[in-house]
């Protein structure tokens, strides 16, 4: 279920707050850094942003600048980027001007949601999406029915919130305004939730005027079954490492990381590493890791291939060597094919032992790369 990669954006205040409680939106960012918003929302697919949002600011969410709108309009994209809304109740007022500037809207919300917009007389595509709102699902219906690759998320505090504790967030982009709000009653940046433990990774910083942008990346991996943002960045990460294989044609080129529940990565090998001929990737990492190391009971491996269930060059296959070290979560890009072992099936193996084995087709392209020659086909 492939999501588009998600982009949060928002200007905070220095205690917290995205707005004030005034009539007024109260203006956070600098006018240079308004510019650079224009440019992200340019090279955007879609821009979501809350209901609670429209009914409090009103935006449009347009691209300005017409050099940009032009440039998206020589490359074949719409001249804006579609905008996307949120609302359980559907209770929006059909004036506002997100509906009648810039270019296709879509509206997700309930059952009941799309009943009351649609007498409400709502100009956009309606999609209902059953009693509640599941993110995931509207991750995957803007991805596979809109063709949205990247989106924008311009707010407000419940929508960052929901979609950062649900670990849908590829980036945070936050620009650090220099006043303060004081008012415990205006909203808030993020709210209450269950966070994915550990620290962002910080990709950026930059002052604009007097405001500075922080763009960060979420990397704590998923839970069980359900992939997180940060899941996909891992694995991608498991790819380029079997890049570095020594070549073979006798053994396929895999790479693997090991990463703790809080995003901190333990360990990364990938096959052949270090002048050994027969090491597997998942072992070569796995023996960076403390034996006794508390973290692996809750942590994650990364394997660009299934882990092997069998194989004759070591007394126990990478499958046994994960369960072995107490690991309970692999995420991989691809299922082993039968080249050089029939019916392996490392990942009824991890099942059968209680582990969650997520596959990541959107990446099993990447992952064969090193091995065309092992298993033959185009690209
Ligand atoms: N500084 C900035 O960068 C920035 C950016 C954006 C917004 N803001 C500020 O943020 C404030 C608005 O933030 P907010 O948190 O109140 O509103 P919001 O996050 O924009 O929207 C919340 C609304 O979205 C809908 N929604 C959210 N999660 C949903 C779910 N899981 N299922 C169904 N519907 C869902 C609900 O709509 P219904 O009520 O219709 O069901 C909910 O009331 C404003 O003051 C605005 O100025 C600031
Ligand atoms: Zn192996």
């Amino acid at each position: 279920m492939p999501h588009p990669y998600v982009l949060l954006s928002a200007a905070v205040s220095l205690d917290g707050y995205l707005d004030d409680t005034g009539p007024e939106r109260l203006l956070l960012s600098s006018p240079a850094d308004f510019d650079r918003v224009d440019e992200v929302r340019a090279s955007v697919d879609a821009i979501l942003v809350g209901a609670g949002t429209i009914r409090a600011d009103n935006p449009r969410l347009l691209v300005n600048a017409p050099g940009r709108r032009a440039a998206r309009l020589a490359e074949g994209r719409p001249e804006y980027p579609l905008k996307v809304t949120v609302s359980g109740s559907g209770d929006l007022d059909p004036a506002a001007q997100f509906w009648h500037t810039g270019g296709e809207k879509v509206l997700y919300t309930t059952d009941r949601g799309a009943e009351r917009a649609r007498a409400l007389g709502i100009t956009a595509d309606v999609v209902p999406l059953g009693s509640g709102l599941d993110w995931r699902r509207l991750l995957t219906h803007l991805h596979d029915v809109r063709g949205v690759r990247r989106l924008m998320v311009e707010g407000g505090g419940q929508i960052h919130t929901q979609l950062l504790t649900q670990g849908l967030a590829d980036e945070l982009q936050l620009v650090l305004a220099p006043l303060f709000v004081g008012d415990p009653a205006a909203p808030r940046l993020f709210g209450p939730g269950s966070y994915q433990g550990g620290r962002l990774r910080l990709l950026e910083t930059r002052a604009i005027g007097d405001v500075v942008l922080m763009r960060y990346r979420p990397t704590a991996p998923g839970t069980g079954p359900l992939p997180s943002a940060a899941d996909h960045h891992w694995l991608a990460l498991a790819c380029e490492l079997a890049e570095r294989c020594p070549p073979s044609d006798t053994a396929f080129s895999v790479g693997a990381v090991v990463v703790a529940a809080d995003g901190t990565e333990l360990a990364r090998g990938y096959s052949r590493e270090g002048g050994d001929p027969v090491v597997h990737a998942e072992e070569a990492a796995l023996a960076k890791t403390g034996p006794d190391d508390p973290r692996l009971a809750t942590a994650t491996v990364y394997s660009s291939l299934e882990p092997c269930a069998r194989r004759s060059s070591r007394p126990l296959p990478c499958a046994r060597l994960i369960l072995a070290a107490g690991v309970r979560r692999v995420v991989t890009a691809w299922r082993e094919p039968d080249t050089f072992v029939a019916g392996a099936d490392g990942s009824g193996l991890l099942a059968a032992a209680g582990a969650d084995v997520v596959v990541l087709a959107e990446h099993e392209e990447r992952a064969k790369a090193p091995n065309r020659h092992l298993i033959g086909g185009g690209r």
